[in-house]
């Protein structure tokens, strides 16, 4: 069962301004610690609020993902969703799916159903027009770091 726990991150670390060579300058990530792993455990997500934008950390099985928590169709909170394997595209009568531990794993939109990578954020249904944001999660020295 997946449970889903809300963190607002106040104390978010430094952020600098990375210079550019012409064109628009980067700006170097955030660094926000979530939380310790264990408080973050397989089967679980957790919100976090982070310059005005919601972030689903979410831990599949060992996994660390993080997503932009607004589905792209109308809005929903879509780190409230299940995640699950999907089927790939296959052949008639042929069916491969996903499964439990696979690497690639899809999260379901709550409202309508949509599903979105968490490698990515593709849709799975649109996947060149339709994807969600996804932010580098690290774990570094038993804390839950995100880079926003
Ligand atoms: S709001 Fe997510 S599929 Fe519609």
């Amino acid at each position: 069962m997946r449970t889903s726990t809300s963190t607002t991150a106040a104390g978010a670390g430094p952020a600098g301004a990375a210079g550019g060579t012409g064109g628009r300058a980067r700006r170097a990530p955030t660094r926000v610690v979530v939380d310790r792993l264990e408080a973050v455990p397989p089967g679980t997500t957790r919100i976090v609020e982070v310059g005005g934008r919601s972030i689903g950390v979410i831990n599949d099985g060992g996994r660390l993902h993080a997503l932009r928590n607004v589905c792209p169709h109308h809005g929903a909170p879509l780190c409230d969703g299940r995640v699950q394997g999907f089927m790939r595209p296959s052949a008639p009568h042929v069916y491969e799916y996903t499964g439990e531990d696979a690497e690639d794993r899809v999260l379901l939109c709550p409202w309508h159903g949509y599903k979105f990578r968490l490698s990515d954020g593709r849709s799975l249904a649109d996947p060149e027009t339709s994807r969600v944001r996804t932010y580098r999660v690290e774990v570094e020295d038993g804390d839950v770091v995100l880079y926003v």
